[in-house]
């Protein structure tokens, strides 16, 4: 009896110390913009939203540009790494690879679809030719998902795609877009802008729900009035308007989830709310481990906020102390703590469950 009890509680131990490396989901699907993009820009010829130069990558062996937005990794990957598994590839790579061997298997474990510059909305057509909007990287969604059920059948993929993770990083650029024209505020208040953001984004995401997907982790978007380009506008400080209007569409988000919900069966969601997390860290960086909240790591002039990170560009010594990687992004190192966050954060950062929670559901 005793033997039995002791050989339960000896498996458990070492199921749950094994877990945290073991893949813990299928794959990991995932959409979005450069605070994911993994390199699918690199093939878009015309696009100029490419981190391929240095100092991009610098931080990685041999300084290798890849098409992340960061001095190294970035959230896609700690996401992966805490799921235990590889990087989801980008799908231009995985489909260029096809066209020469023909083998798309790989879609099985993992694509990623983000795309640096990607909007919610479509944009422009000059825009378009830049990044992979939202709705066309669904698009591509809807031919992998006929690939693989050519490849599995329609029972096998629907419990492959059910357990596994659809991560939605987006928003940040339509914000930026609302900022930048004068045209857009006129025709819209902040409020019926974020409204058709967070309606906008339902709808690519049941095209998701109704191509299989079931598990979401859906990010807010973050202070985004705090970023170096905001803060050179306004003596360091954040930019208020623009950390409204992101406020306002987490709101819009947060209650758009719920409805879509409550309209669906099936579905299970986390929401990260990437706001509270960068203001709690710019409040407090010290007990992030952070000392710098302003400059960007990469860049020219005023808290290197002047010019985008390009090969002229300075380069700070000490990159694990700050957030800002450039103009726009997060270090490696912001990264991997919001990723924390993201996996085991408590309600007030991640809601109504967090990664991990949702990996076990
Ligand atoms: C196709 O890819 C899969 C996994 O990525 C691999 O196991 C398989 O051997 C490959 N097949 C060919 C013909 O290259
Ligand atoms: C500039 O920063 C100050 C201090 O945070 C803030 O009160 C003010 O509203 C900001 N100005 C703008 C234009 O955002």
């Amino acid at each position: 009896m005793l033997g039995c009890l002791y050989v339960f509680v000896i498996s458990v131990v070492i199921f749950s110390s094994v877990s945290s490396e073991a893949q813990m989901v299928p794959a990991v699907y995932v959409f979005g913009d450069s605070l994911v993009d993994v390199g699918n820009n690199n093939y878009l010829t015309l696009s100029i939203a490419k981190a391929n130069h240095r100092h991009y990558g610098v931080d990685f062996p041999n300084q290798k540009p890849t098409g992340r937005f960061s001095n190294g990794k970035n959230a896609a990957d700690f996401i992966a790494e805490k799921l235990g598994l590889p990087t989801s590839p980008p799908y231009l790579s995985l489909v260029s690879k096809a066209n020469k061997n023909s083998n798309t298997s790989s879609f099985m474990d993992g694509v990623s679809f983000a795309s640096a510059g990607a909007e919610i909305f479509d944009g422009t057509d000059e825009h378009y030719r830049q990044s992979i909007p939202l709705t066309k990287q669904v698009d591509y969604y809807t031919l992998v998902h006929e690939q693989m059920t050519r490849e599995v059948g329609t029972p096998a993929l629907q419990k492959h795609l059910s357990r596994s993770i659809f991560a939605v990083v987006i928003g940040s650029n339509d914000i930026f877009g609302y900022s930048g024209s004068s045209d857009l505020r006129k025709k819209n208040t902040p409020q019926q802008y974020v409204d058709s953001m967070a309606f906008s984004l339902k709808v690519q995401l049941q095209r998701l729900y109704d191509y299989g997907a079931r598990k979401f982790e859906i990010t807010g978007v973050g202070a985004l009035g705090c970023c170096p380009t905001f803060r050179v506008k306004n003596n360091t400080e954040c930019v208020t308007e623009v950390n409204y209007w992101s406020v306002k569409y987490n709101q819009g988000l947060q209650s758009m989830l719920k409805e879509w919900q409550s309209e669906n069966g099936g579905i299970i969601y986390s929401y990260f709310d990437t706001y509270t997390v960068i203001n709690d860290l710019i409040q407090n960086p010290a007990s992030y481990g952070f000392a710098d909240v302003k400059e960007a790591c990469c860049g020219l002039g005023e808290l290197n906020a002047k010019a985008p990170c390009v090969p002229v560009s300075k380069l700070c010594p000490n990159r694990q102390d700050h957030i800002f990687w450039d103009q726009f992004h997060p270090t490696e190192a912001a990264s991997r703590s919001f990723v924390e966050r993201i996996f085991d954060g408590s309600s007030s950062y991640t809601s109504p469950i967090n990664m991990r929670q949702l990996v076990a559901a």
